[in-house]
């Protein structure tokens, strides 16, 4: 049962496209507040466990922290920030009592679960104008069903992108694809896409290509795909400003940019110097953004990814202003200020709430400013991507993730989880995140494997790898500047051979696991508390996942370790993935096991009774056999009608 509430005005942000009749008067579970914005309080049960809030830090089970959904570039996730790149307002309350209740909101909230006051549960925000929605339901999976009903169907991405993908930021020249191309067939290492960050632009411009680099970009396009690979090129939020360059003299022109309040193009500087946002919030000038995208894909592009749209500010015009009168003064000593200080203001240039307080969308004719509906930047800027590649290759999956995101987003493309750092702890976070992401309606997600910033180590990267063979999106990315980190960088590649080859082995059952995910509203990755509600100890388990309805996987992400503690709900076979395309099974009882596992290796466990197709490994998606099917695991359940090979 999903019942929802109107709140003053709620901005229409499309989250939910399932047509609910709101409710009079107040929901009946918790307590609202209107005074100075609004309020919601509940509280907890000492064994209640929240869930949800998709792209967020910390555990699967959200109680004890603050997050706060302010859609935020931030490159280093500690463990204190309350805030990533997404705002995914759904959670749900496992107990005695159980409800999901999505805030649908597009500005900053507050969820407070148990910091403040251990057993308080309150979500906040500034303005009372928003939909609540309160799901009920028999348990939480049945909970998370019902949302992703009413929030519409998950992206599917073509086959091709459940492949292997390379990417490092500062690849430039064709050589340089050339090489990392040659780098993995040579090792034979399998790969589908190598990714084009944003040295393929003409300085730094969207919907160009570098003509020196590139002078027949098509040609090269198709001489990778020829190898079996799809360049994936990046589009950034910001337009450069630059006389002559025709998306930002048209966008000028039809008045498609963000605007100050007096009406000028609001002015943000990003990579390529300053640059004009698309207001993407217009549908006309979302539209219009989305035509851009014919440019790469009549070249044979088949994927991108969007980027910096939280929109990232590195500095305004008027914070550049601000920070010079300020410098200013302090070198005149007007100002009595310490140097520290000094810093923070230059620091605090980046993504500044002032900055979001100076510009404006235009919404069915009315200026909205742009932190009233900030978290609605990256969704609709991929939204653009969607709806252009419904009009322009309506026959075809083209591949789209975005970094920024916002519950609806979900039906245009996926999210990669953005700037993480090559640290142990990031390969957690990243295990944990996953189940919370499908709960939200994203099923295309993955991390950068092997971190993005910081130097990796070979035994983090393979480490991650081996948990990277289960998410959707499995891409190796760095940072400029870092170690090299393409698996062929290291020593003894045939390791990293083993772990890649057992996702191609996989892809099969992988990409049907999703595509039945996406067609019945379910999720990818589940919590085990989902599949076993009984078993009071899989509800603190949250190191270990289950995918499908046939297996569980327990990664690896200590150092040095030589495998890990592993807790089996119920009787399972342990299948170890090894090199060379073999495998070696061992049937454990239910319990606490200690499981072994070496660098090159990925286990997998088959829960009782059921098996899953595995095909001999390819050097891409397209060359895999799956003629020649083998099942391994327990004895003749899974139906062969449920794969989609
Ligand atoms: C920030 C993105 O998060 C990262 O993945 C990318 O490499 C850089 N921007 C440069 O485009």
């Amino acid at each position: 049962m999903i019942q929802k509430y109107i709140f003053g005005e709620p901005f229409e942000t499309e989250a939910v496209v399932e047509k609910i009749q709101a409710e009079e008067g107040l929901p009946d579970i918790g307590e609202i507040s209107l005074k100075g914005g609004f309020s919601y309080s509940y509280m907890m049960k000492d064994s209640d466990i929240i869930y949800g809030l998709g792209e967020a830090n910390r555990g699967l089970n959200k109680r004890g922290y603050r997050y706060v959904s302010d859609c935020t570039d931030d490159p280093i996730h500690t463990e204190d920030k309350a805030s990533l790149y997404g705002a995914h307002n759904f959670i749900v309350v496992s107990g005695e009592k159980c409800f999901g209740l999505f805030f649908d909101y597009p500005s900053k909230i507050t969820f407070d679960i148990g910091y403040t006051r251990s057993k308080l549960l309150s979500v906040s925000c500034e303005n009372a104008n928003l939909y609540v929605y309160v799901i009920g339901g028999e348990n939480a999976y049945d909970i998370v069903k019902q949302f992703r009903r009413i929030i519409g169907k998950s992206y599917i991405p073509p086959k091709f992108a459940f492949g292997f993908g390379q990417s490092r930021w500062g690849y430039k020249t064709k050589e340089d694809f050339r090489k990392v191309l040659k780098g993995h067939r040579e090792n034979h290492i399998p790969l589908d896409m190598i990714y084009m960050d944003i040295d393929y632009m003409q300085d730094y411009k969207d919907f160009t290509v570098n003509e020196d680099n590139f002078p027949d970009f098509s040609e090269f396009v198709q001489e990778m795909k020829d190898a079996g690979v799809r360049l994936i090129p990046i589009i950034d939020a910001g337009v450069k400003i630059e006389k002559g360059y025709s998306v930002y003299e048209e966008g000028v022109e039809k008045g498609y940019f963000c605007k100050r309040e007096d009406g000028s193009d609001f002015a943000a500087a990003v990579w390529p110097g300053y640059t004009h946002f698309p207001d993407v919030l217009n549908k006309e000038a979302r539209e219009w953004f989305g035509s851009h995208y014919k440019f790469l894909l009549d070249q044979g592009i088949e994927g991108f990814w969007n980027d910096m749209n939280e929109p990232a500010i590195f500095y305004s015009e008027e914070g550049m202003k601000e920070l010079k009168a300020y410098i200013r003064g302090y070198a005149e000593e007007k100002e009595d200020t310490s140097p520290w200080e000094l810093g923070a203001r230059t620091e605090g240039l980046a993504n500044s709430a002032r900055d979001y307080r100076r510009f404006y969308h235009c919404v069915d004719g009315k200026m909205i400013r742009h932190d009233k509906v900030h978290n609605l930047f990256g969704y609709n800027m991929t939204r653009a991507a969607g709806e252009a590649f419904e009009r322009l290759a309506p026959d075809k999956r083209i591949l789209m993730f975005s970094r920024s995101s916002y519950i609806g987003m979900h039906r245009y493309g996926g999210i990669w989880t953005g700037d993480n750092k090559s640290w142990w702890s990031h390969l957690l976070l990243n295990i944990k995140m996953m189940p919370s992401l499908n709960m939200c309606g994203f099923l295309y997600i993955g991390a950068d494997l092997g971190g993005f910033g910081a130097d990796a180590t070979r035994d983090l990267v393979l480490r991650w790898l081996a948990f990277g063979v289960f998410t959707p999106l499995m891409r190796n990315h760095a940072a400029i500047g870092t170690r090299e980190q393409e698996v062929y960088q290291f020593e003894d590649v045939d390791d990293f051979r083993g772990v890649i080859e057992t996702r191609y082995r996989l892809i099969p059952y992988l990409y049907s696991v999703y595509l039945k995910a996406a067609e019945n509203d379910d999720l990818y990755f589940k919590p085990l508390a989902f599949e076993y509600p009984e078993d009071s100890f899989a509800a603190g388990v949250e190191d270990q996942l289950m995918i499908g309805e046939e297996i569980m996987i327990a990664p690896v992400y200590t150092q040095n370790a030589k495998g890990r503690y592993v807790y089996l709900p119920e009787e399972m076979m342990l299948v170890k993935f090894t090199k060379d395309n073999c495998y070696t099974t061992e049937v454990l009882e239910k319990g606490h096991h200690y499981i072994e596992a070496a660098l090159s290796e990925v286990p997998v466990f088959i829960r009782k009774g059921k098996c899953i197709p595995v095909v001999k490994a390819a050097e891409c998606v397209e060359k895999l056999d799956t003629e020649h099917v083998e099942y391994v695991g327990y004895e003749g359940i899974f139906h062969i009608d449920n794969i989609y090979i």
